[in-house]
């Protein structure tokens, strides 16, 4: 087994947690020692698949657009729950990041006069999304991936699955891996470490999102007994591709494009008359479950799945071509469809997740018992919650958080790397009894000849994420979830591996990547049976209504001694007071 000492140990290779490696190359000049560890090959993390753009105010002057009005309209979008103090400072710093990255050389999508164009996205009250095609996550990861392979003081480690977290005394230690390569044990002890792992919408079988998103670095938090935060909050993105699941950028609604149940009724009228399909995400999924149960949807013969259709067909080749290139491209080449000619099909599938590991302003992530930081411990991007998104994110302010708190963790991690003098020798032995026991976990499950099998637990997973926890959930169907979900994570320790090679064992990985997700989904249930009203994406059929007086909190939940730990903490307010929500 090979042990590997850094200062800065990175472990997520997306938008974030390859923004933290650049910045804490910067921060430190070239001198702090940075390894990102992922389980793909870097540049395959999800980020590539964003496609529509990235929020910031670019043309305050010219636009009329302001801060304050990007931070109230993610605070309303986000139903009241994100904590404002840290949306301020996302609106602050997006607009920086888009000069950042354009320094980097992405090809922001520009206006004959050379202005970087904005487009129309849902939520935000004037275009404010920036974006490089209908590519951009693509291009901001490569832009990334260039930078970081110029510099010599960042390593990279791909294709490497972390199995566990190390922490002794609040203080990060080190992470255990496994290379997939060829099977053997690499562990990195740093001083500091990022968080950068992504979020866990594959817990979902109808999801936009990557297999790879299965939230191993928020499960690996939790189990180290971290505290996750607001975890029974998932987007549903109102336009996934049926049957496939892929998704149909918001940016074809901001680019102009209509929702038609059945009939051709473009039916948003009835939900958000003011901004039709422009509503947030949560208010649109609603609104297309609704119409289908009512009746108004098409029934897809072959998946049983029933949809509505998204019409692109009046926006014209040339948009299409020029601002929608990549849409157009999936649509044929995956249903034969020409969008300038008909229309697609398309109902909500899961996006995102609003939850994940409890941090501050920040970044650093905080401790179970409420008293402060991890020592040496952020996370960034979809795996940290940092509560800018709240209860419901609104497109493309996910790039923007995940440059500007990469950036952030970046620097943090690399000061604090510069000013800890001991690395894993001062906590020798509590490092090498981890390292042991993690070794004997893994050896364990290698050497199980019978048990069960895990893809038969993650099958029934599916159906009952897709059962109880989609758009709309209701009181009974959710505490069945948290039922089901026990049941399905007390079998977790009987799984068997049956592939028993040593290179590039997908069996293995999917075995530990199924673990996790089994986890998450039962604290998932956990939360959300909690939470009884309805706030942004959780809607809840016997508590139609957001209930600030008794809900107008986070919910926390750690791992006790004694299991399953449920609290609340309050919602920062600085400037906006909650109010009804309205489109
Ligand atoms: O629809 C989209 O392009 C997704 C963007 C986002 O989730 O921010």
């Amino acid at each position: 087994m090979e042990i590997l000492d850094y200062d800065v140990v990175i472990l997520g290779s997306g938008i974030a947690g390859f923004s933290a490696a650049v910045h804490a190359s910067h921060a430190s000049e070239g001198k702090a020692r940075v390894a990102v560890i992922s389980k793909l090959h870097a540049m395959r993390s999800h980020s590539v698949a964003a496609e529509g753009g990235l929020s910031g105010v670019l043309h305050p002057k010219k636009g009329r657009d302001t801060l304050d009005s990007h931070a109230y309209d993610t605070v309303k979008g986000s139903d009241f729950l994100a904590d404002q103090d840290a949306v301020e400072e996302l609106v602050k710093h997006a607009p920086e990041e888009i000069k950042f990255f354009e320094h980097l050389g992405v090809p922001w999508h520009r206006e004959d006069n050379g202005d970087v164009s904005a487009r129309a996205f849902g939520g935000m009250s004037t275009p404010r999304t920036v974006f490089a095609e209908d590519k951009t996550g693509f291009f901001m990861m490569r832009a990334l991936y260039d930078e970081i392979t110029s510099l010599k003081n960042v390593d990279i480690f791909h294709e490497h699955f972390a199995t566990k977290l190390m922490l002794h005394k609040n203080r990060f230690l080190g992470i255990y891996t496994i290379d997939l390569g060829d099977g053997s044990a690499r562990v990195f002890s740093g001083k500091s470490c990022i968080i950068a792992t992504g979020g866990f919408s594959r817990i979902f079988s109808f999801t936009t999102t990557s297999h790879s998103c299965t939230g191993d670095g928020i499960a690996l938090a939790y189990e180290a007994g971290l505290p996750l935060k607001d975890m029974e909050f998932t987007q549903f993105h109102p336009t996934a591709m049926v049957p496939s699941g892929i998704l149909i950028t918001e940016a074809a609604r901001g680019e102009g494009g209509y929702l038609k149940d059945k009939r051709g009724d473009r039916f948003m009228s009835n939900y958000a008359k003011s901004v039709m399909e422009l509503a947030p995400r949560d208010i649109v999924s609603r609104a297309i479950v609704t119409e289908i149960a009512r009746g108004n949807g098409i029934l897809h013969k072959e998946s049983g799945l029933e949809y509505v259709n998204l019409d692109l067909r009046h926006l014209g080749e040339q948009t299409l071509d020029e601002r929608l290139p990549m849409i157009k491209e999936i649509a044929m080449k995956m249903l034969n469809i020409n969008p300038s000619e008909e229309q697609i099909p398309v109902r909500p599938a899961a996006h995102f997740t609003m939850g994940g590991i409890h941090t501050d302003i920040d970044g650093q992530v905080q401790r179970a018992d409420g008293k402060g930081g991890v020592d040496g411990l952020w996370a960034a991007g979809e795996a940290g919650c940092v509560s800018v998104h709240g209860a419901n994110r609104l497109g493309s302010n996910s790039l923007s958080q995940c440059a500007v708190w990469g950036r952030k963790t970046g620097y943090a991690a690399a000061k604090h790397a510069r000013r800890t003098k001991a690395g894993k020798e001062e906590y020798g032995r509590m490092f090498e009894k981890q390292v042991e026991r993690e070794r004997g976990r893994l050896a364990a499950l290698m050497g199980r000849e019978d048990g069960v099998d895990p893809y038969a637990l993650r099958d029934g997973m599916y159906e009952v994420t897709g059962r109880y926890l989609y758009v709309y959930r209701n009181m009974r169907g959710m505490r069945a979830a948290k039922k089901a979900l026990s049941r399905l994570k007390a079998m977790l320790p009987r799984m068997v591996v049956r592939d028993k090679s040593q290179i590039y064992n997908t069996n293995l990985r999917d075995t530990l990547e199924i673990n996790n997700l089994i986890r998450l989904a039962d604290i998932v249930a956990a939360c959300a049976m909690r939470r009884k009203e309805s706030r942004g994406a959780h809607a809840v059929r016997e508590h139609p209504k957001r209930d600030d007086a008794n809900w107008l909190k986070h919910t926390l939940i750690y791992n006790s001694i004694f299991g399953q730990r449920v609290t609340y903490s309050p919602v920062k307010i600085t400037k906006w007071t909650p109010v009804e929500r309205h489109y």
